[in-house]
């Protein structure tokens, strides 16, 4: 394949063949096709697109960059969440060994946190000794035993994504759907489900603003998965204030573990069921029995067991990741909460440690918010619209300086 063409045809508008599109991600994973080159391309598809085909055969390509999971014959149906990220977005935890009660599998394989987003794998890793790095042997058993798994991405699994994501994240070409949709579903696919579920989330604290641009990502995400013959369904989710009551990686395990002993936040639970019944075989009804009489739990528990966490530290996870400065955020005056922006909490943990500015950075497990209010609810001036969790005084001043004018009590 010539490259320069093929960029020149994105360039000037034209539609790729997929065995161009194949070609080409081929050759940029081997390293044949430089950086250079695919920096190009990638800024042509963000200011000309795809069309679905494009999209298609893109996913396709990438997805087969890698290693796909493969899962015995006559093995229960394979199921599986995405979200596309929010602020105390912890629904991951819960819904996954929530689905392996249903004699679901869930090979889930998620993220790390990036910018204001938390990312599953740290929250887990916030649990002593919890591997994320099962080798796809271990997976596989323990998928086999216990119906569940979670873990990070391989270097063999998209390698293709691993690359492009990199380059696109210094390249100002990260906001572009057919770029993401690709980059989400490959990695998606390459686990080999028959249902996914997408929460595709709008808002302040969300990658995408608004509901119409979320309306045109979770389209495109739900048009590939479908054609790809995996059953897949979306919800768009409001992301204007956290989601629960905690923002931080050992506190949202905590309310994690609070959820799946039944001790929910109402939108936590609404949500992981919302999202649960759309891959689930049982009912709405059952879901949430499973989470209410400890089926969930124990469920969680054995996971953790078997990917060598330490499970005695769940009910304690405060204890295993103090905070040195704990201090309430009082309600300037009495009134409702009218606002507790997401993006700025999202930004103000960033601040305290508790997420990474850039990939490299590592992250403070204890730093966060507990006992986040929540929009609508009626409060006495003085009384504590949050609680801080720092690790020293000038993170702490710097937090509650991204948070000027984020809280309003009207
Ligand atoms: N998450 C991904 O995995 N890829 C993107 O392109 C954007 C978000």
């Amino acid at each position: 394949m010539h490259v320069p063409t093929f960029i020149e045809q994105k360039r000037d508008g034209h539609a790729l063949s997929a065995d161009d599109i194949g070609e080409f991600v081929r050759g940029y994973a081997s390293g044949e096709i430089p950086d250079y080159q695919a920096a190009a391309w990638a800024m042509a598809v963000f200011f000309r697109g795809m069309n679905p085909v494009e999209i298609s055969a893109l996913t396709r390509a990438m997805m087969h960059s890698g290693r796909v999971l493969a899962h015995p014959p006559g093995s229960p149906p394979k199921v599986d969440k995405h979200s596309t990220g929010g602020i105390g977005d912890k629904v991951s935890l819960i819904l996954a060994p929530l689905l392996a009660c249903d004699g679901l599998w869930v090979p889930m394989i998620s993220g790390r946190g990036l910018g204001i987003t938390g990312g599953t794998l740290d929250k887990l890793e916030s649990i002593p000794g919890f591997r994320v790095g099962l080798s796809e042997a271990e997976s596989a058993a323990q998928l086999a035993k216990l119906g569940v798994v979670m873990i990070g991405q391989t270097a063999d699994l998209c390698p293709a994504d691993k690359k492009l994501y990199a380059l696109r994240d210094v390249t100002a070409t990260v906001p572009s759907i057919p770029l993401i949709v690709a980059s989400i579903m490959s990695k998606k696919l390459a686990e080999t489900l028959d249902r996914l579920v997408l929460d595709v989330k709008f808002g302040s604290g969300a990658f995408m603003q608004t509901r119409a641009e979320a309306e045109a990502l979770a389209a495109a995400l739900t048009a590939v998965g479908n054609e790809m013959c995996v059953q897949t369904s979306h919800l768009l989710t409001p992301m204007d204030e956290p989601l629960g009551c905690t923002v931080g990686n050992a506190l949202e395990v905590a309310e994690s573990v609070a959820t799946l002993q039944g001790r929910g936040p109402a939108d936590l639970v609404a949500l992981t069921l919302d999202l649960a019944e759309r891959v689930a075989n049982s009912s709405r009804a059952a879901l949430a029995r499973w989470l209410e009489d400890g089926t969930a739990w124990k469920k969680f528990v054995a996971m953790v067991e078997a990917q060598d966490g330490d499970a005695t530290t769940l009910e304690r996870m405060l204890d295993v990741h103090p905070s040195p400065i704990v201090r309430d955020l009082p309600a300037p005056n009495a009134g409702r909460i009218a606002k507790l922006d997401a993006g700025a909490i999202g930004r103000a943990s960033v601040l305290l440690g508790g997420g990474r500015a850039k990939a490299s950075d590592a992250v403070d497990y204890a730093v966060g918010f507990s006992a986040i209010r929540k929009v609508g609810d009626a409060v006495a001036m003085g009384e504590p619209l949050m609680r801080i969790h720092a690790r020293n005084d000038a993170t702490l001043a710097a937090a509650l300086a991204q948070l000027e004018g984020a809280l309003v009590v009207s």
